[in-house]
């Protein structure tokens, strides 16, 4: 497959399934895994939970880009994947911590962050790299309406 450096986009019309490739080529991605079909990927704006061969992941689409973070908030385990998108970055459900979509950096509190791991579209699929080194700075992020939300802090 013939890969640009920077953007990766999909050969299809649909504008949900562009990817952000950074840095892809730089990591040692143990395995490919099917998320969803690029049909099934969330809107621009919207967010989704998938799992990865087991690996709970929180699918976004921030305008138009896929990025793949770990579904856990690091605060109480919340699902990213049932939380929204706000600017840039993916807000936690349950007590609305946010996380950058390409860095998994939290917002607030400092220090805190979710991984990211890369994506890509093949064909009529969404793949995410998993068995890697979580993305530390560069993927892809963002998210949808919550649909749960327990009481907290
Ligand atoms: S569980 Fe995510 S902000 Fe509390």
């Amino acid at each position: 497959m013939d890969r640009q450096p920077g953007w990766y986009g999909c050969n299809q019309s649909d504008r949900r399934c562009d990817v952000s490739m950074k840095k892809v080529e730089d990591m040692a991605v143990t395995q490919w895994v099917r998320l969803c079909g690029v049909a099934e990927a969330p809107a621009p704006g919207q967010v989704m939970e998938a799992d990865a061969n087991g690996v709970a992941i929180c699918l976004a689409n921030v305008n138009g880009e896929l990025s793949a973070l770990d579904n856990w908030c690091p605060h109480r385990r919340g699902p990213l994947g049932q939380g929204w998108v706000e600017g840039e970055s993916v807000v936690c459900p349950w007590h609305s911590w946010v996380f950058h979509a390409k860095t998994g950096v939290a917002e607030y509190p400092e220090n805190e962050r979710v991984d990211v791991f890369p994506v890509k579209v093949e064909g009529p699929d969404v793949l995410v790299g998993i068995d890697a080194a979580p993305v530390p700075a560069e993927s892809a992020i963002t998210g949808e309406e919550s649909s749960s939300e327990p009481g907290g802090e």
